[in-house]
C-alpha cells in the first residue's frame, strides 16, 4: 500500500476500513474482520459504541476545546472518576501513553531533588515498553526502540522484570535511586506477568527506600484485565499510575494519576499541555469510564478473558509450536517457539486482527465488550492458523 506523502514509520498492512460495529470492522469492499487487537487496546468499548458516540456528539456541538488556564468541567469530573477508581488523589491530563509517562518521569525527578538526591535515578525493567519520545524511549528496555536516536536520557537504571532481588540489589548499591517504573503487565514485551506476590514485596522495598512506586497501566488500564487497574489484582497502592489508550476508547488522552506525595510535587508552571484534558477529549474519557461500569464492561473482560485463555489453552494443548498461552482479562499473549509475525497476514486473511508483539507472541487485545459467540469465533478462526503455521519447518 503506497504510504505517499505520510512518512514512513509504519509497515502498513494492506487493508484500511470504511467504519466498524462493536467488535466488528469492515474494510473498503465490505468485508467483515474480528477486530482482538482493538488499535492495539485502545478500543475498549469496541467501535461505534452508541453512548460514546452520541457523548461525542453532544460535545462536539457544545465546546471543543478552551484551554487549561481556565476551568474544565469535564476534565475535573473525569479526575473525580478516575481518583475514585484507582485511589489516586489527583491527575494530570495529556494526550498519550508516553506523554503521562514523562510527567511520572518528571514528578520522579521532582521528588528526587525534594530529598536533595542531586542526580535522581529511577529503575526501570528489561523488556519494558514506555513509548517513543526520548525519556520513554530511553526508559523502555528495547534496543530496537532506543537505536539511532542516542545520546539517550540520564538517570535511569535497569532491572530484570520480576526479580526481586536485583531491585533489593540496586537499592543497596545506588543511592540516587528515587522512584522504579514498570507496568504490572508487559505489553510490548510480550504479555509478560509478574510473579505472585511481588507486588507487595515491591511496595514493601519502596516504602523502605523512599522510592515511588510508579506504574505505567497505559496498556493494562481501564478494565482491560479484569479490574478497572491491574494493580487492583494485588493489595498494593501505588505512588503514581498512567494511563492511556483505553481511556479515551478511541479519543487521544492519557492521564498521570498521583497520590500523597507525588501528588503535590506539579506547582504551576511545572508542566502542561495544550490539548491535555479539554472538553472533548475528556467526555470521551467519561463515556468509557461510565460505561465500564453501567455495562459492567470489567467484570465481563475478567469472564470473557478466562474463556479465552481457557479455549486456547484446550485447542492448542497439543501444539508442539505453542510454548505458553498467559494473560489476565483481555490481555492475552500465545508464546510460540519461532518469529510468527506471518500469522498477523494470514488472520486478517481470515478476517481477524491480531497482533504480534516480541517477535514470538500472538498478542489478543479485543474491545471489552466481546461475547461469549465472538470469543469462540476468534477461537475457531485463531487456532487453525496457530496449527498451520506449527506444520511449518520454520516453526521451531
Ligand atoms: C505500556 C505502554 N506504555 C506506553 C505506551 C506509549 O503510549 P502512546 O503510544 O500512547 O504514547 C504504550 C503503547 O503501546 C504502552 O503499551
Amino acid at each position: 500500500m503506497s504510504t505517499g506523502t505520510v512518512m514512513s514509520t509504519y509497515n502498513r498492512l494492506p487493508v484500511s476500513f470504511s467504519h466498524g460495529e462493536g467488535v466488528w470492522l469492515f474494510d473498503d469492499n465490505g468485508k467483515r474482520y474480528l477486530d482482538a487487537i482493538s488499535g492495539i487496546g485502545v478500543n475498549a468499548l469496541g467501535h461505534a459504541h452508541p453512548e460514546l458516540t452520541r457523548r461525542l456528539q453532544a460535545q462536539a456541538g457544545e465546546l471543543l476545546h478552551t484551554s487549561n488556564v481556565y476551568g474544565v468541567k469535564n476534565q475535573q469530573a473525569l479526575a473525580d472518576a478516575l481518583c475514585a477508581a484507582s485511589g489516586m488523589d489527583n491527575v494530570f491530563f495529556c494526550n498519550s501513553g508516553a506523554e503521562g509517562n514523562e510527567a511520572a518521569i518528571k514528578l520522579a525527578r521532582l521528588y528526587g531533588h525534594s530529598r536533595d538526591i542531586d542526580r535522581p535515578t529511577i529503575v526501570v525493567m528489561e523488556n519494558a515498553f514506555h513509548g517513543r519520545t526520548m525519556a520513554t524511549l530511553t526508559a523502555s528496555g528495547n534496543r530496537k526502540v532506543q537505536a539511532g536516536f542516542e545520546p539517550l536520557i540520564n538517570g535511569f537504571t535497569r532491572a530484570p522484570y520480576g526479580d526481586i532481588k536485583a531491585l533489593e540489589n540496586i537499592a543497596k548499591n545506588n543511592h540516587d535511586v528515587c522512584a522504579v517504573l514498570l507496568e504490572p503487565i508487559q505489553g510490548e514485551g510480550g504479555v509478560n506477568l509478574l510473579p505472585e506476590g511481588f507486588m507487595e514485596s515491591l511496595r514493601a522495598l519502596c516504602d523502605q527506600h523512599h522510592w515511588l512506586l510508579m506504574l505505567d497501566e497505559v496498556q493494562t488500564g481501564n478494565g482491560r484485565t479484569g479490574k478497572y487497574f491491574a494493580y487492583q489484582h494485588s493489595s498494593v497502592l501505588p505512588d503514581v499510575v498512567v494511563t492511556a489508550k483505553g481511556l479515551g476508547g478511541g479519543v487521544p488522552i492519557g492521564a498521570c494519576l498521583a497520590k500523597g506525595t507525588a501528588a503535590s510535587l506539579f506547582k504551576p508552571g511545572n508542566h502542561g499541555s495544550t490539548f491535555g484534558g479539554n472538553p472533548l477529549a475528556c467526555a470521551a474519557g467519561l463515556a468509557v469510564v461510565e460505561s465500564l461500569h453501567t455495562e459492567k464492561l470489567i467484570d465481563n473482560a475478567e469472564a470473557m478473558g478466562q474463556r479465552l485463555l481457557d479455549g486456547l489453552r484446550e485447542r492448542l494443548a497439543n501444539n508442539k509450536g505453542v510454548i505458553k498461552v498467559r494473560g489476565k482479562g483481555l490481555m492475552i499473549g500465545i508464546q510460540m517457539a519461532g518469529s510468527c509475525g506471518e500469522l498477523v497476514a494470514q488472520a486478517l486473511e481470515a478476517g481477524l486482527l491480531i497482533n504480534v508483539t516480541a517477535d514470538k507472541v500472538v498478542r489478543l487485545l479485543p474491545p471489552l465488550t466481546i461475547n461469549e459467540q465472538e470469543i469462540q469465533g476468534l477461537i475457531d478462526t485463531l487456532c487453525p492458523l496457530i496449527d498451520a503455521w506449527q506444520q511449518q519447518p520454520s516453526a521451531a
